[in-house]
């Protein structure tokens, strides 16, 4: 315990490893803090802003953040929670996400998300961006209207020989996840079901195999997201 990093989040004392970012930390210490492109165990992207917290007065991303003694970390406040709320609904309107009619509603971290923060209608304009679906590869369909380009699947997702299988196509607006068709040919099931799993929307599908759970019973149609770690939203 002694060379435990000490710091606060929301006045609560807390223990870090040292090098760990805020954000791993606060899960050990049971402090949920939202996160979408962020997976213990990879490299930090700080991509989707979710898990902004404040510190010292400024907006940072907790995942890309090393926790630092006597830090004060403000979470769960109403100025972040509409921060992370305005994030979600962002996400919402930049793709196409009919939740209804997706195999991943339900075990869905963005549409638990909107279900956390109490989404109703965005207050940002629907874009209705044209993405084509990538349905060539054997075992996975790349169902471009719902990515979030968090680049989990491209950080968490190797080959055998860790080689990369996902990866970022085209820039700017127009940038998409593309899959590597020679790799994506020797894909197990197992290996397909993962790569659905590391991502947090429906954006990676497995062929040929869904609804066996039917919506409805699904993990966080149970339980709302991050309520394992804590479910108190300000
Ligand atoms: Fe930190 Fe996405 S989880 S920016």
């Amino acid at each position: 315990m002694s060379d435990k990093i000490k710091f606060k989040i929301d006045g609560k004392e807390c223990f870090a490893e040292p090098g760990q970012n805020v954000l791993d930390a606060a899960t050990d210490n049971g402090i949920y803090i939202p996160a979408l492109c962020h997976m213990k165990g990879i490299k930090p992207a700080g991509s989707c802003r979710l898990c902004n917290v404040k510190i010292a007065g400024r907006v940072m991303t907790a995942c890309t953040t090393p926790v630092a003694a006597g830090m004060e970390i403000e979470n769960n406040i109403p100025e972040i929670n509409d921060l992370r709320l305005s994030i979600i609904e962002m996400l919402f309107v930049e793709g196409n996400h009919f939740c209804p009619s997706c195999e991943k509603s339900g075990n869905c971290e963005l549409q638990a998300l909107a279900y956390k923060y109490q989404m109703m209608v965005p207050r940002f304009p629907y874009e209705f961006p044209i993405k084509e679906i990538d349905a060539s590869s054997p075992k996975l369909i790349i169902e471009r209207n719902r990515c979030i380009l968090c680049k989990r699947c491209i950080r968490a997702f190797k080959d055998e020989n860790g080689k990369n299988i996902f990866a970022f196509k085209k820039r700017g607006h127009k940038l998409e996840i593309n899959i590597d068709a020679k790799l994506a040919e020797n894909l197990s099931d197992e290996d397909a079901q993962r790569a659905m799993d590391i991502c947090p929307v429906g954006a990676i599908i497995r062929k040929e195999k869904g609804f066996d759970e039917p919506i409805g019973t699904r993990k966080y149609d149970k339980v709302a997201i991050g309520s394992d770690i804590e479910s108190v939203i300000e």
